[in-house]
């Protein structure tokens, strides 16, 4: 008994850590690039906001993907593979790894804005990310 309701509890810590170390390094990291603050609603904005594709005239945002509901699964629009809850309350893999979250960010920014985002930009969308 004691076991069942232990290795929960000790994974939830762990998990909730690892997401704290990695956040602490890369904002650490939006420092350095002289981010001084973040703004959260910011953030919010620019996740939802819609960017046209100069060849296609496709309509992209960050939704487009990763849906609007950011604790259910999204879906890529090209591959139509199922990608897990943004949110990190429901995600405990969320932003635990710096070099993933970079990667991916410099990756759908170009695809959905044609063009990589800000340090500021990366700071405020993650201010608002992390927080789900
Ligand atoms: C074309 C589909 C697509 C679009 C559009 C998209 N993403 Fe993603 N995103 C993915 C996929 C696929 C992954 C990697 C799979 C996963 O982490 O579940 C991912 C992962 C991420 C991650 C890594 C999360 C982590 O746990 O480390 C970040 C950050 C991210 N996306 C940000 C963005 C932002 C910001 C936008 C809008 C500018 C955006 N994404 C738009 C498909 C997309």
């Amino acid at each position: 008994m004691k076991v069942k309701i232990l290795i929960p509890v000790v994974f939830l810590l762990s998990s909730n850590m690892v997401m704290a170390d990695a956040l602490n390094d890369i904002f650490n990291e939006y420092k350095q690039s002289g981010v001084s603050s973040t703004n959260e609603k910011a953030g919010k904005t620019l996740w939802n906001k819609e960017f046209k594709d100069k060849k296609t005239g496709q309509s992209r945002s960050c939704t487009t993907c990763h849906g609007v509901d950011l604790t259910k699964t999204g879906e890529h629009v090209r591959t139509n593979k199922p990608i897990e809850p943004m949110a990190p309350s429901v995600n405990k893999k969320r932003f635990t790894k710096v070099k993933k979250i970079k990667k991916w960010f410099k990756r759908n920014c170009k695809w959905t804005l044609g063009r990589e985002c800000s340090a500021q930009e990366q700071a405020d969308i993650l201010t608002y990310l992390k927080n789900l």
